[in-house]
């Protein structure tokens, strides 16, 4: 959930600083580094965003050859300075991305051998426990050692000792952790994407290895370092990292939608799908969270109506809480762009231990989730850097449709021409989509309107109704105006009592064969005096009377690639509402784009 890099090279604080800048997406409640200067270790933090952290260090500069630096996502203890990383005791700082589980107890035993602890964190007893086993004489190494064997939970950690021997050491359990030899010095990062130019070969840690990273070389501790390199074409992530004509990365990865789906089209036919036996299984379960959940509630409607496989979806905080049933002839699918959600590896951890079959859907293929399931298939979405997912939900249909397909094919459940007129729908996408965001500025003149009221409701039907449900989560993410969705024919049940003059109801309505009763619930909002905002078929305004700024014309479109055009809309609404009301669309309150925590 935070940010962690660590430098030795002559200069450390600027590829710390610049990295920093590219992690904030992780996180923002605090930043700060350590550096080693005349033989001494400084820290400097700030609460809040690292422009602060930039600020204080152009004023009064700081610079040596180790450093590390920490931007944090709260979970223990509120996002105040005394809380921000590193933490530091003696001549020993730490930077730390995870949970401590135990460090109440840890916290007990060293308050009993006198250390004084001022944070609310969990992070602050490693160095404090490195710091005493450094006074029993043991070697930097086995007091790192040492601490670790004690804690219990997640972490990856940057190290920075300043004794004997100045020394950065970098380890890691169950969070993301890359390590990179540059011509110039070494590094340490949460991602690859943290070192930016500077990077040409990384290398992934296994959990549990210590790596120091030192003026001469990097090591690993205690066993020869027979690395696995991976080679990073630094032009890739320079654009990644850059926002380009675009005012956000939000912005951005929208609008790439276009061109990295009609490549994701190509790249997937090269994916074999034909690597799963759809004939064998008897159902599929999908598990995932926030927007990969939603992508796969519509896999689910896919499967079902062409292929003929019965679907269950499931959140993957809850999954592994209320005993699932795994069968032998099923395949458990776990959806997540980051491939790091704690939620969604613990419950593939939970299938594995009962031996389901798994496959994983992934953006980032050295995730922890890639490596941990049976098998995964990557969406090639590219690196997404906006807190609000987009790109990557339509990439995962992309993924999701191609197997559906390939199922359909596989059960001879649906006719070759029904097959084909699927396959030929797919090759519409990039067009639609394009069509779509050309008629951006339509969205922009709705979202005015509509970022004017604080709570909005969301109506869809049939295979549309995961998409509102996507719109509401992106609306209240970015906009944080309240917005829930419904399937429409649900809201006779009870939201209906909410409307009145100040419950606008977005209804996601394009042509398809629920057109006529989704007409029938719009009456319903109207009657109630509720706002209506339709986002539709042309067809819809020759019974709904409705303003230019209420209406957003969607183009004709088959109903099996439904989901992948119509999100674009409920993208460009969350994102005008944002700007309507100033928010900072690429880092909202309180979120971060990977939630490594449960
Ligand atoms: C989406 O806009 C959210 N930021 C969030 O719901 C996200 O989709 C969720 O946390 C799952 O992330 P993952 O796909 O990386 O597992």
């Amino acid at each position: 959930m935070c940010g962690i890099i660590g430098a030795v090279t002559e200069s450390a604080i600027k590829p710390v600083l610049a990295g920093l800048g590219r992690l904030e997406y992780r996180g923002y409640d605090s930043s700060g580094i350590s550096i080693v200067i005349n033989n001494e270790i400084k820290t400097r933090k700030v609460q809040g965003k690292l422009k602060k952290l930039k600020h204080i260090l152009a004023e009064q500069p700081l610079d040596g050859e180790y450093a590390i630096g920490h931007t944090r996502w709260a979970t223990h203890g509120k996002a105040t300075l005394i809380n921000a990383h590193p933490h530091q005791c003696g001549q020993v700082s730490v930077v730390h991305n995870g949970i401590i589980e135990n460090h109440l107890q840890l916290k007990q035993q060293l308050l009993q051998w006198g250390h004084i602890l001022k944070s609310s964190t969990d992070s602050e007893v490693i160095p404090h426990l490195i710091n005493h086993y450094l006074s029993l004489q043991m070697t930097q190494e086995e007091a790192i050692e040492r601490t670790i064997r004690q804690l219990k939970g997640s972490y990856a950690l940057g190290v920075l000792i300043n004794g004997v021997e100045k020394n950065l050491y970098a380890i890691k359990q169950g969070s993301p952790l890359v390590i990179s030899e540059g011509n110039d010095g070494a590094y340490m990062a949460s991602d690859a994407m943290a070192l930016g130019r500077d990077i040409n070969k990384i290398y992934y840690p296994k959990d549990n290895e210590l790596i120091k990273l030192n003026a001469d070389n990097v090591q690993l501790c205690n066993a020869s370092l027979n690395k696995k390199i991976h080679y990073v074409n630094n032009t890739y992530y320079e654009n990644i990292i850059s926002k380009g004509k675009y005012s956000s990365f939000m912005e951005k990865e929208i609008f790439e939608q276009v061109d990295l789906l009609s490549n994701a089209m190509s790249k997937q036919q090269a994916s074999s799908y034909t690597a799963i036996n759809f004939t064998k299984l008897n159902k599929i379960t999908i598990v995932a969270c926030g927007t990969s959940y939603y992508a796969a509630a519509v896999a689910k409607f896919w499967f079902e109506k062409y292929a003929n496989i019965s679907v269950a979806i499931d959140i993957a905080s809850e999954y592994r809480y209320r005993s699932p049933i795994i069968t032998d002839n099923e395949l458990t699918i776990f959806v997540s762009q980051s491939g790091e959600t704690a939620d969604t590896l613990a419950a593939l951890a939970y299938a594995k231990s009962k031996k389901a079959q798994t496959l994983a859907l992934v953006n980032v293929c050295n995730s922890s989730i890639a490596r941990e399931a049976g098998f995964f298939f990557e969406i090639f979405a590219g690196p997404e850097i906006g807190v609000a997912s987009t790109k990557a939900f339509t990439c995962q249909l992309a993924v999701f449709y191609k197997m559906c397909i390939e199922a359909a094919k596989q059960r001879a459940f649906i006719s070759h021409t029904e097959l084909r007129k699927l396959a030929s729908y797919f090759q519409l996408v990039p067009y639609l989509i394009k069509k779509v965001l050309k008629q951006s500025s339509d969205m922009k003149r709705l979202a005015k309107k509509l970022s004017t009221y604080s709570n909005v409701l969301f109506l869809g039907r049939g295979i549309v109704t995961p998409i509102a449900q996507e719109g509401a989560l992106k609306l209240k993410e970015i906009s944080y105006i309240h917005a829930e969705a419904y399937a429409a024919g649900e809201l006779k049940h009870g939201p209906i009592a909410l409307l009145d003059e100040q419950m606008p109801v977005v209804v996601l309505a394009p042509k398809d064969s629920l057109t006529d009763k989704l007409l029938s619930n719009i009456q319903e909002v109207q009657a109630r005096n509720a706002p209506v905002f339709i986002i539709g078929d042309a067809c819809i305004r020759e019974y709904i009377n409705l303003q230019e700024d209420e209406f957003f014309e969607l183009p004709s479109i088959p109903e099996s690639i439904l989901p992948f055009i119509t999100v674009l809309p409920m993208q460009l609404l969350a994102l005008y509402c944002a700007q309507a009301l100033e928010r900072n669309v690429d880092q909202p309150r309180n979120l971060a784009k990977s939630v490594t925590v449960e």
